[in-house]
């Protein structure tokens, strides 16, 4: 029986009763479409997924989005088969690196949001996690958008921002790219600070990540006060909730409507998860 159990928290509901390999009834789908839509991030608990089965399941959902680029200090070998399973991990096997992002912390932010099609989602199906640490924090962006005050709304609107497409969440270069010295510079797409969801019509932030951010027309002083403003009110507790990782977790996120960040863990453990990316529309 499939349940739905919201957290107590601004975001996130345990979806309980499915086994997301097998293929899903329509019925099943519209109960977690409704579920994943009120609560934006959903938590599937003791799955047992290969890469197939979390790509059939995240095609429930839309087209799958190729992976991001990796950063200059990945040595993983690239090849068509792996174009949309995205390896999140700090193991390295022979030398090198199986996934991205290492054991750091990755800053608060919205998948690809550099990208001028941001994904709609993301899935991340827990295959290994270490004993203490590499929680995933999610903050619910309609919430933050609503308790701005009115003034800072009436301000924004209409304003764009830049989202940094130089480096990845925690920091590290991407292949292809040099270092933002200048944020007035920053490479990556330009997406409304306040965009419309386009399922439910509601307004929320859309703010990607901070760092090298800017906000066209504005002098960069300006930018940076406004952004900084933004970033603390969006990410306060009040907006928050955070996923402590067990095997077998899938969590799937709205990321159009939520950020998320990673605590950093022990480098001497292990942490391996799987990503999928789901195909989204332009931001309005
Ligand atoms: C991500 O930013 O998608 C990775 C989050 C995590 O490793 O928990």
């Amino acid at each position: 029986m499939l349940q739905v159990i919201p957290s107590e928290a601004a975001v996130g509901a345990d979806i309980d009763g499915v086994d997301l390999a097998q293929p899903m009834t329509a019925e099943a789908f519209g109960t977690i479409h409704r579920a994943w839509m009120q609560h934006l991030v959903l938590r599937f608990r003791d799955q047992a997924l290969t890469d197939n089965q979390l790509m059939a399941f995240s095609r429930n959902f839309g087209a799958l989005d190729r992976n991001p680029r990796h950063a200059k200090t990945e040595h993983r070998q690239i090849d068509d088969s792996i174009d949309y399973v995205n390896v999140i991990s700090n193991v390295v096997e022979n030398g090198r690196a199986i996934g991205g992002l290492g054991h750091y912390e990755a800053k608060w932010h919205s998948d690809m949001s550099y990208n001028p099609l941001p994904p709609m989602a993301s899935a991340l199906y827990a295959l290994e996690v270490p004993p203490a640490g590499g929680d995933t924090s999610f903050a619910n962006m309609y919430t933050a958008y609503e308790t701005l005050p009115e003034a800072t709304r009436d301000r924004i609107a209409g304003l764009g921002c830049v989202h940094d497409s130089s480096l990845n969440s925690v920091g590290q270069l991407r292949v292809g790219f040099e270092a933002v010295v200048d944020p007035r510079k920053t490479p990556g797409a330009v997406h409304p600070l306040v965009r419309t969801h386009p399922v439910s019509g509601r307004p929320c932030l859309f703010l990607g990540r901070r760092r090298n951010a800017f906000i066209p027309g504005l002098e960069l002083a300006e930018s940076e006060e406004l952004l900084d403003m933004l970033w603390a009110h969006a990410t306060a507790p009040d907006h928050t909730w955070t996923q402590q990782w067990r095997v077998g977790d899938l969590v799937l996120w709205d990321n159009r409507a939520a950020l998320h960040r990673r605590d950093d863990f022990d480098g001497a453990e292990r942490r391996v998860m799987h990503r999928t990316q789901i195909v989204g529309d332009r931001p309005f």
